[in-house]
């Protein structure tokens, strides 16, 4: 599978979203990554559906919403209506997360799970068959720039070992630190989606910096 990436528009220009948006629409992006932070999941706030919508109408790209937030099922058809493609849902947050990944398909989303730093990959073992997708974080989620944690990799080879068989077509998607300098290390233990938004927003040239992740 060759692996896809996805820039955060928790990076972009806030006051030049349209133009950062036309950027990624040009680009080697293959999804956009949309972080929505509650400040009580994690220790931050960022956006929700209004940005959601707006951006919606900008790109050509489908939307990859990763919820950091508590009780996301309340939100699921929400999000799916504002233009969601996928939606993740972190494992940490849900009491009933076969309920949740199952309102997420029926909202007509790709179902996803996030996972934090300390959280093993051994917790997904009864839910794998059910998911298109799941999020390793790879720092501490609530902020952008952070510094890549490198137990990840261990979490990808894991990872990787439990969807050989049970679940092939599963996306694998690191989030947080990650950058020309780490993608190819990152694809061979088992990611086959890269999140970057400083890596790419923050570059000189962020269509290089995007090219340079799709090509390591
Ligand atoms: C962090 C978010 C990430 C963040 C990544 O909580 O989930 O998606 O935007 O930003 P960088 O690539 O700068 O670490
Ligand atoms: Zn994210």
């Amino acid at each position: 599978m060759n692996h896809l990436i996805a820039p955060s528009v928790l990076a972009a220009d806030f006051t030049n979203l349209q133009r950062d948006m036309e950027m990624l629409n040009n680009s080697e992006a293959d999804w956009i990554h949309f972080d929505v932070m509650d400040g009580v999941f994690v220790p931050n706030i960022s956006f929700g559906f209004p940005i959601l919508k707006a951006i919606k109408p900008l790109t050509v790209k489908p939307i990859d919403v990763h919820l950091m937030i508590v009780n996301p099922d309340h939100y699921i058809e929400q999000f799916a209506q504002a233009g969601a493609t996928n939606i993740t849902v972190h494992f940490e947050a849900c009491i009933h997360l076969n309920r949740t990944i199952q309102a997420i398909k029926s909202a007509g989303c790709k179902a996803g799970v996030a996972l934090n730093p300390h959280t093993p990959i051994s917790f997904l073992e009864d839910i794998i068959t059910e998911l298109d997708l799941v999020l390793i974080m790879s720092v501490n989620p609530g902020f952008g720039g952070q510094k890549f944690i490198p137990n990840t990799y261990k979490k990808l080879y894991d990872l990787k070992a439990l969807s050989k068989n049970r679940n092939p077509d599963l996306k694998i998607e690191v989030d947080g630190g990650v950058s020309d300098e780490n993608c190819k290390e990152l694809l061979e233990a088992g990611a086959n989606v890269l999140v970057a938004g400083n890596s790419v927003f923050a570059a000189a040239d962020p269509l290089q910096a995007i090219s340079k992740l799709k090509h390591p």
